[in-house]
């Protein structure tokens, strides 16, 4: 196999199967959606662990992209946090970029203290939900040649920030030319993403999905950027999306690399994250999340238990698809997500209802696929969820969680 990346060799982790594209969404009456196989492979050259294929980027990013940030009072709450640390000095002069702004939850606190901002996604619907808060965003794949153009415009950015984006973008050789064409001499760039030391921890497997072309670490980020002349000069690891890394990038040699990020790495080498043995034992474990999870939910499906899902997520695309879980096992999903109601999960055609709906007909377990929200959703449905519907864990353990 080769990598993606360095086209040097890269060996095969994962073989998930043919999957759907994790956020087709579809209507009763659509043809049923376009597949790919999902396989893993490590790179032992650039580190990277990668997606082997992946559908188009156009098949993943386009106008009903069901996707919004602000579902989450929490994801709302971290992003203004991330700015506010983040943030230039002084908003004279300083102009702020966002690569995957989706609806401006981040840049809305750009707008609030007065920077000059612009957000980038692919993503019409998405775009015009941060446009009418008055945020300043242009509907476009970030590339090398988009980021000459918004320096011709207006300037070099202080600060490019991105939030559970960079992996998404399968060429980062061109995203590393962009970025250093637009970053100002002392700037930024600043992005987190779910966490690989976090995604083996755990055996979070569903965070392997078409738009996770790349799972990071601090190793892999050190040396993709490093070969154009941008250095990691910070880690800091975060609770969201279930476990995730904030990489800090900026010109090589401006500022001196942290303490903490030279701790992190050496983490990483213990952890085993340089090494192909490391991501073949987490294969395994996969298969052996596999067999548990079909096994406790075809035995409860068996004894005339009801099952529901609890948050569709991307995440649960790769379950239910990897696992053949359908709508034999699962009755519907609930979700939030005005966008996903009354549509059919990918691949397993399990309907989705809102939260409301789902309180007239609720199951005797429902699977908390949403696990990131885990703290968020407990404290709301610890008021709402009757005690007599029971939660099965998935991640990190596959259990009926005790009440
Ligand atoms: P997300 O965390 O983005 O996961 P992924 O990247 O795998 O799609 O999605 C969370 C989903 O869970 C989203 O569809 C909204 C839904 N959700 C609820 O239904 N209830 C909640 O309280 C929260 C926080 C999310």
């Amino acid at each position: 196999m080769q990598c993606r990346h360095c086209n040097n060799t890269a060996v095969i982790v994962n073989d998930f199967g043919s999957m759907p594209v994790a956020n087709a969404f579809r209507n009763e009456s659509d043809e049923d959606s376009f597949r790919y196989n999902l396989t893993t492979s490590f790179c032992d050259s650039c580190k990277l662990f990668q997606i082997n294929d992946n559908p188009e980027v156009t098949q993943m990013f386009h106008n009903s992209y069901p996707f919004f940030t602000s579902t989450s009072k929490v994801m709302v709450n971290h992003f203004s946090e991330f700015f506010q640390e983040f943030k230039p000095d002084s908003s004279t002069d300083s102009f702020i970029v966002e690569i995957g702004s989706n609806d401006g939850s981040l840049l809305a606190q750009a707008k609030n203290d007065g920077f000059h901002h612009l957000g980038v996604d692919p993503s019409g619907n998405v775009v015009e939900r941060a446009k009418n808060r008055g945020i300043n965003a242009i509907c476009e794949f970030f590339t090398e040649k988009l980021a000459k153009d918004i320096k011709t415009e207006h300037g070099m950015a202080k600060r490019i920030f991105a939030a559970n984006v960079i992996c998404h973008i399968p060429d980062l050789h061109d995203l590393a030319r962009g970025i250093k064409e637009l970053l100002a001499t002392d700037g930024l760039f600043v992005f987190e993403e779910p966490y690989l030391g976090s995604m083996l921890e755990k055996v979070s497997y569903d965070q392997i999905y078409d738009e996770h072309i790349y799972i990071f670490s601090g190793i892999s980020v050190q040396s993709v950027f490093a070969e154009y002349g941008l250095q990691l000069i910070d880690l800091q690891e975060q609770s969201t999306h279930g476990g995730s890394m904030r990489y800090v990038i900026a010109h090589e040699g401006f500022y001196t690399p942290s303490g903490e990020m030279l701790n992190i790495l050496d983490r990483e080498k213990e952890q085993g994250l340089n090494k192909i043995e490391t991501y073949l034992e987490f294969a395994n474990k996969c298969e052996k999340r596999k067999s548990e999870l079909s096994e406790l939910l075809s035995g409860l499906a068996k004894n005339g238990k009801r099952i529901a899902g609890y948050g569709a997520t991307s995440k649960s695309t790769t379950i239910l698809n990897y696992c053949n879980i359908g709508n034999d096992i699962i009755e519907y999903f609930c979700d939030t997500t005005p966008e996903k109601q009354g549509k059919l999960t990918p691949g397993s055609h399990i309907p989705v209802i809102s939260r409301a709906d789902a309180q007239e007909r609720l199951p005797d377990y429902f699977i908390l696929f949403a696990w990131n929200h885990a703290e968020e959703i407990m404290r709301f449905e610890s008021e709402s969820m009757p005690s007599n519907v029971a939660w099965i864990s998935i991640i990190p353990k596959i259990e009926i969680v005790p009440r």
